[in-house]
This record gives C-alpha cells, structure tokens and sequence, in this order.
C-alpha cells in the first residue's frame, strides 16, 4: 500500500423520512440559500414541494437555480455564480442526481473564487474556498454525495473535465431510498453502470498488498450484480433501492481506495466522448470499459484473473491468467448486456468521424491512467474497439 491519510468531511444521512434532517442542518449555515436543480423531476416526484415546505418553517430566504443539464455546464456554473454574488447567498442546497450537485461544487467554489472557475476546473487555479453547500440525493450512481469530485462541460469548447478539492465535500448529504423511486428505468441501468466502473477504476491499480480492498470492492460488485437486475424488474421496491444507493456511495467516497491511486483512465475516455456528444456518463461506460480491460490485459493479467474467478465465477481449470481475465471481462459484458446497458458507440450514432478529436481531448494534461499510460494511440485503439 501506500502510505495515506484519510479524512472525509461530508455527514451522510441515510435512510427513509431522513429529509426532515434539513431543519437541523441548514440553520447551522445561514438564512439565506439557493437551492440547486435540474430539468424538473423533483417537481414531478414532490421532493421539491418537501423540500421548500421545510425551507419556509424554518422561513430561509429562498432563491433558486433550475435546469441544470445532464452533464452539467460552465454557462450554468455561471449563473449560479452570479445569484450568489448578486443576492448574498449563505448555502447553497443541491437537490437531484450527480450533475445538480457537481454543478452546485463548481458554484459554491466559484462564489468564492475572484477570478473564472474555468481555470480551477482546469488546475490553472487553485480554489481559495467555497460556501458551504449540501445535497439532498434523488440517484443514485456517482458518490458525489460524498465526495469532493465536480465534472463540468465547457459545451462551447467541447471539454469535459473532473475536477475537486478539499473545499468541494458538501457539508452533508440526505439520502431517502424513497426519492430514487422515480429514477427512470435507463437511468438506474445507466447508475448501476457508473457504481461498478467505479469499482473497476479502484480494482485496477499498480500497488501490491490491497487485499482488504480487493474484497470490499469485490463485495461492492457481487452486490449491485445480485440486486440491480431485481431492482429494475420492481423500481419501487425500498430494499433494492437502499442496497443500490448505498453501494453507489460507497464506491466513491474513498473507503475502499484508501493505500492506492486507481486507474481512471476510462472516465478520461468517457468524458471526452461526452464533451463532444453529449451522451449519458454511464451509458459510456458500459460501451467503453470492457474494451478498456482488454487493451491493459497484459499488463497485469493475475489482476483480471482474481477478478474474472471471484467476481464473475470464472472457472479456471486449464486456463492461462489471460484467458481467464479475458472470460471475465466476457461476462462483464455479457451482464451489461442483460441489464440493458448500451454496447457500442453505434448505439448514439456515433461513428469514426470524431475519434481523432476525441482522443486529443483526453490528453490534455497529458497521458493519463495509473495501471498503464495511455497515449492517443492507446484511446484511438479503444474509441476504435467500441464503435
Ligand atoms: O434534471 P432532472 O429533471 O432532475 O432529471 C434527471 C436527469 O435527467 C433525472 N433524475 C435524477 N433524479 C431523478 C431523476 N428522474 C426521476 N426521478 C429522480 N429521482 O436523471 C437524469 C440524469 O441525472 P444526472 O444527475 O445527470 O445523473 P448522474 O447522477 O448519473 O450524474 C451524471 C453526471 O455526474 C458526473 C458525470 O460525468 C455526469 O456529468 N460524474 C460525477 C462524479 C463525481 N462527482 O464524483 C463521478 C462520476 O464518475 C461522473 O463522472
Ligand atoms: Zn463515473
């Protein structure tokens, strides 16, 4: 392992009717907020009516900002920016899926940032702070909940980049099961995707001695494989619902990658696929890790082995490292396949016409990824694999 220092600042508060929390919380931060969200579920569902209910008990000036889009952009980075300076904002309340509370990261930063936060979102500045913000949860899939990581689309240059700091935790986060129930079918297909491949990113690293973390991340795996597919056959079922939003927490709030740097490379990838057409984060992924896996086979095929044998039940009887690893990424597929996750890239139109571009936007700060470099041949290769 290497050596590490953990620390994680967020309060998670879990578990049904949890929202009422918000009156004990929000007091601690200020009266006035702007309450952060996207294109309208949240009216649909009635979150936004509790939410706002409990806002005026504890009669909170409220302001807001809709219509944060999936993959969330600068321009609207920017407004909320904007409304915290213009109306003297004390917190800021996220309420939806990932793009609504890394939108609201960039502009609790922002508010606080005297400068453009393009330029920390491209580590050309350093944050200096941030204004306090929390998050009420309504999918899951990113772990943003609890962790500091923001990813925001600059859609005029078509770039698309991670970006955190230690001032981008939310102070706490809410998580009801009961408010993920109307995440439509494709989206939970799409936050079982990205809970996995976070996994994946962890499980592929370069360090020895992780076995206590091989087996939480295996057991994150087993999880979601056991409980997403029951889950979309009965959406509103509250115990898949909680085993699913807990796990997607879980997988990105750094419990499990304490001793080591994943990999990561494959979010790069899938993030410049999306910062040029705009299609789902987790509907990239699940087209483009299994051909991720099988360009780094050789680099370490034991680690695909224990995978391919205690993840996906991979019989290894007379099977080199390789062909074992190769079988498990198979199955990977395979259960993508059943769940309903897309393939190929052809599955939104997209064809070779952009790959050279595609694959320059992943290089920006250069070649990236901890099990291996990757170069622009490396990502031409895979985009090319995953048409
Ligand atoms: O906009 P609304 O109307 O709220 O609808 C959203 C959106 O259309 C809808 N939705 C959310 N909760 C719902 C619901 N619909 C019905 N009922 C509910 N309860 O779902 C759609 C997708 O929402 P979005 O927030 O975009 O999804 P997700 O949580 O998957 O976030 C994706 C974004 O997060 C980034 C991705 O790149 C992408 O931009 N990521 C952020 C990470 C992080 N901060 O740590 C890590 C991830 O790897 C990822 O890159
Ligand atoms: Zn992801």
């Amino acid at each position: 392992m290497d050596n590490f220092v953990f620390q994680n600042p967020t309060k998670l508060i879990f578990g049904k009717g949890q929202l009422e929390r918000l009156s004990q919380e929000v007091p601690k931060y200020g009266k006035k907020v702007l309450v952060v969200y996207g294109g309208g579920s949240i009216k649909r569902n009635g979150i936004y009516d509790n939410v706002m209910a409990i806002l005026k008990d504890l009669e909170c000036e409220v302001v807001e900002l809709s219509g944060v889009e999936p993959n969330p952009r600068l321009s609207t980075v920017h407004k909320g920016i904007d409304i915290c300076r213009s109306e003297d904002v004390d917190f800021i309340l996220a309420v939806g899926g990932g793009s609504v509370i890394d939108c609201t990261k960039a502009i609790a930063v922002g508010a606080k940032f005297d400068g453009e936060i393009w330029d920390v979102i491209t580590r050309k500045a350093q944050p200096t702070g941030a204004l306090p913000f929390g998050t009420v949860l309504t999918l899951a899939a990113t772990g943003s909940e609890m962790n500091p990581g923001s990813v925001i689309t600059n859609w005029e240059t078509n770039e698309k980049y991670g970006w955190g700091s230690l001032f981008s935790y939310p102070k706490f986060s809410i998580l009801d099961p009961v408010h993920t129930y109307s995440v439509p079918r494709d989206q939970t297909i799409y936050g079982i995707v990205d809970m996995m491949s976070h996994v994946f990113e962890h499980y592929y690293h370069p360090q020895t001695n992780t076995p206590l973390q091989d087996r939480m991340c295996e057991s994150i795996l087993q999880t979601v494989m056991e409980t997403g597919p029951k889950l979309l056959e009965d959406l509103e079922n509250y115990e898949y619902r909680e085993t699913i939003l807990y796990c997607g927490t879980i997988a990105l709030n750094g419990h499990v990658s304490m001793g080591y740097s994943g990999d990561w490379a494959t979010h790069n990838i899938e993030h410049a696929v999306s910062a040029v057409y705009d299609i789902p984060h987790g509907g990239g992924l699940a087209i483009i890790f299994p051909n991720w896996m099988k360009h780094v086979i050789d680099v370490n095929p034991e680690r695909a082995k224990q995978l391919a044998i205690r993840v996906f039940g991979v019989d290894p009887a007379g099977k080199t490292d390789k062909e074992i690893g190769l079988e498990g990424i198979d199955k990977l597929r395979e259960f993508w396949n059943s769940i309903g996750a897309p393939s190929r890239l052809a599955n939104y139109d997209i064809n070779d016409e952009k790959i050279d571009l595609m694959a320059d936007k992943t290089l920006t700060f250069g070649e990236f990824g901890n099990f291996k470099k990757l170069n622009k041949q490396d990502v031409e290769s895979i985009l090319t694999a995953s048409l």
